[in-house]
């Protein structure tokens, strides 16, 4: 009977499965580094990277926030990335973003090394991505995976609807979900008679930023639903999906909050440990 795609739980279950793994480092003489560049004060940001700090430190991760002025200058933001592409104690980091107008997103992210890129934005991750050869993969797409696998969802063969397209949530699944030899559609802010195209799926990933904007009239009785909305409407946090309308056609579908957010983390700190394995490895 349980509906619930319940993130938050199954973030709590990988979370004792990495410290496991993590006290096995440490026969190695490895801890897990992740390293995290804040530039100026942006409120979101700073909750971000306080969860992100929060989780790390719990697991027993070796974490460094390095918190840089906004007046920073683009090369000095550069030199920092390089310090941290050849700090040996440090397995991955996160430029968080935005960062101020002045600065190149596009560079800064170019420069971060394809191994330590934990956001998997640089461009060699994200080739490697379509290329069915993925190394570290955007967070998001990747705790959604993982969820996924605890509730044991099939996607061999499965159509899978997605609807968003962006860098960091959209293309991401959709290239997942295509190595995982579903069929994938993506839909958009251009795709004509949406909900013809949703009520096709057995997964539906709902990445749009609208909130409550996918109700039952969207879904095939029996769907996968997964809601990575985070609005903010009059002070209260909802999803991109109505979860009182969709949960009559879903089978299974994730909450907003204690979906996709605390797998968000999970992706992250998991991928981070993945290479703290392959430099475990390396001194053996
Ligand atoms: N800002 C909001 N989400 C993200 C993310 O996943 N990675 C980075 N680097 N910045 C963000």
């Amino acid at each position: 009977m349980d509906k619930i795609l319940d993130g938050k739980n199954t973030a709590i279950q990988y979370d004792e499965e990495m410290v496991q793994t993590i006290a096995s480092l440490k026969q190695d003489n490895v801890t897990p580094g992740l390293a995290v560049i804040m530039v100026g004060n942006n409120s979101a940001s700073e909750i971000y990277v306080r969860n992100k700090k929060r989780r790390a430190e719990k697991l027993g991760f070796n974490f460094e926030e390095i918190k840089l002025p906004e007046s920073i200058s683009e090369d000095e933001l550069l030199n920092e990335v390089n310090k941290l592409n050849q700090r040996d104690d440090i397995d991955g980091f996160i430029v968080q973003l935005p960062l101020p107008e002045h600065i190149s997103e596009e560079k800064i992210v170019n420069a971060v090394n394809a191994d330590k890129d934990v956001d998997g934005f640089a461009p060699y991750n994200v080739g490697k991505l379509f290329m069915n050869d993925p190394k570290q993969v955007p967070a998001t797409a990747k705790g959604i995976m993982l969820l996924l696998e605890k509730y044991n969802v099939e996607l061999d063969g499965k159509n899978v609807v997605i609807v968003g397209r962006s860098n960091i949530v959209g293309r991401p699944v959709a290239a997942l979900m295509l190595n995982a030899n579903a069929t994938v559609t993506v839909t958009h802010s251009h795709t004509k008679n949406l909900s013809e195209v949703t009520k096709q799926a057995d997964i539906l990933i709902v990445a749009i930023g609208k909130s409550e904007f996918i109700t039952s009239d969207y879904i095939k009785s029996g769907a996968v639903v997964i809601d990575v909305g985070m609005n903010r409407v009059d002070g209260k946090l909802s999803g991109d999906v109505d979860f009182d309308s969709a949960i009559k056609q879903a089978s299974l579908i994730t909450p907003v909050p204690g979906g996709v957010g605390p797998m968000t983390i999970t992706g992250l700190m998991y991928q981070t440990i993945e290479i703290a394995k392959k430099r475990a490895n390396a001194k053996r």
